[in-house]
């Protein structure tokens, strides 16, 4: 399987009773348990609402997996902010595009939920083609941990709303079992 193949990929929302499917994939990609355990806290900790799960399907096999959950601005409650965490696509279909369109397809979820500001950290090459913008203490939205000076490229920000990186700043916090420091130790 070669080249892209993001035309014969659906992407939808998860179900409840997809919950095998979407942690095998995460172990798959990561090699791991450790970011499927992370997913499975997440979607059942109620301080991650709202959540927005997403699975990518080819050929009605479920090969990769998105999950966005709540952050919020420390001294400013009311900005909707949302935090990409994790993300999997299955090592044999990586490379294909599918991992932009889970990104996609959640930046446009995110906007009908009118959300302003969605923040990630990883890969510091990879989120930018998907409009992240690297180091987003930059402009003054810091990590729920301190993130080392050199790997604050990875800590990024984009804005869903226009301004929204100009209206607001802050520390972020995130749903309680993301903010745990082993998940911001690059
Ligand atoms: C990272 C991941 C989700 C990307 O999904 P994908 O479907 O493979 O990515 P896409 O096909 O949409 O994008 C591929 C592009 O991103 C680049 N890319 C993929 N993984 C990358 C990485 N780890 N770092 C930098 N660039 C990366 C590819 O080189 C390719 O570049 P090109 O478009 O210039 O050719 C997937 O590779 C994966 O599951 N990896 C293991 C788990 C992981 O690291 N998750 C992210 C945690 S932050």
């Amino acid at each position: 399987m070669k080249g892209k193949m993001v035309d014969k990929i659906i992407i939808r929302d998860a179900k409840t009773n997809e919950l095998d499917p979407l942690l095998t994939i995460n172990r798959l990609a990561f090699g791991s348990e450790t970011e499927a355990a992370l997913v499975r806290n997440l979607i059942l900790d109620p301080t991650a609402a709202p959540v927005i799960s997403l699975l990518a399907f080819h050929d009605e096999k479920a090969i990769g997996h998105i999950l966005f959950t709540r952050a919020v601005l420390q001294q400013i409650p009311e900005a909707n902010a949302s935090i990409l965490a994790p993300m999997a696509v299955i090592p044999e279909y990586q490379n294909k595009g599918i991992g932009g369109l889970l990104i996609k397809e959640g930046l446009k979820r995110l906007m009908e939920m009118n959300v302003e500001l969605v923040f990630v950290l990883g890969h510091i090459d990879y989120y930018p083609k998907s409009g992240f913008i690297n180091d987003a203490a930059r402009f003054g939205f810091f990590a729920p941990y301190p993130i080392p000076e050199e790997a604050a490229a990875a800590w990024m920000v984009q804005e869903l709303s226009d301004g929204a990186l100009k209206k607001y700043s802050g520390r972020v916090s995130c749903a309680d079992s993301l903010m745990q420091e082993q998940y911001w130790l690059e």
